[in-house]
């Protein structure tokens, strides 16, 4: 709590966990990838405030560093890089992803680092149900060309996108000379998106796997299971 600034201690409550449907048997986990390898990157310093945040809500937190990940594809998944995000990816509950927006769109290193993500590793998948919270930074005035396109990622991902999210307006002028975030607007929507990612993850703990199953899947799994009796029958 010492560690969180420009907070109105009456006002910000540890997540009421009898509130929700699952018990809290361990922290909510949950992994921040942020979008930038620049020395001073904003979209690094703001994902540090989310998960300063998620900290005092509760959440265990990872921040992967996207620098030396190879672009997709340009070496096999066994490089070390690819491996430690495959691995958080399947150890998270919930993510966090923050792109800076450029050239009105989120950057090729946000989108390199879910491009390593496969839908399915084996019989896990690593994204499937998870829960997901957005955010941008800009260097201009405040935009959603980032979020909206990490919005479709989510679906594409299967991820279960919390509603609110973050777009923080040139950014630049957003941090002080220790790289925390002044008070503002923006910072108090970081608290908000945090709040709610937690309260989410909460909510559809051991539920995940019910919310993601589909009738299409079902239907393409029996199918699959026929035709491989049909061929056995036909070996034998
Ligand atoms: C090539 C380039 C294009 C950019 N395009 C945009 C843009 O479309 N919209 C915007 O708000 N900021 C834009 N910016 C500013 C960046 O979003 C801003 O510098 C941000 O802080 C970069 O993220 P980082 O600090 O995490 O590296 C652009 C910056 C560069 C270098």
């Amino acid at each position: 709590m010492s560690d969180l600034q420009h907070i109105d201690a009456d006002l910000l409550k540890p997540i009421d966990t009898s509130k929700l449907f699952k018990r809290l048997e361990h922290p909510p986990k949950i992994l921040l990838l942020y979008g930038s390898v620049r020395e001073r990157s904003f979209s690094r310093l703001a994902t540090e405030e989310a998960a300063r945040l998620l900290e005092f809500f509760g959440a265990e937190t990872r921040i992967f560093n996207p620098s030396g990940l190879p672009l997709p594809d340009d070496c096999d998944a066994n490089h070390p890089k690819v491996q430690e995000l495959r691995e958080l990816a399947s150890w998270c509950e919930g993510m966090v992803w923050c792109s800076p927006e450029r050239h009105g769109a989120m950057t090729g290193i946000m989108k390199a680092q879910i491009d390593w993500i496969p839908l399915s590793i084996g019989a896990v998948r690593p994204t499937q149900g998870k829960t997901l919270a957005l955010m941008q930074v800009c260097g201009g005035s405040q935009s959603f060309n980032a979020v909206n396109q990490l919005r479709v990622l989510g679906r594409w991902m299967r991820m279960l996108t919390i509603p609110n999210q973050s777009s923080v307006a040139k950014a630049w002028l957003e941090f002080d000379e220790n790289d925390r975030m002044k008070p503002s607007s923006y910072y108090d929507r970081i608290v908000d998106v945090m709040e709610e990612l937690v309260k989410f993850t909460l909510l559809i703990r051991g539920s995940a796997d019910y919310f993601v199953d589909r009738y299409s899947e079902r239907k393409e799994d029996l199918a699959e299971f026929k035709k491989r009796i049909a061929q056995r029958t036909v070996t034998n």
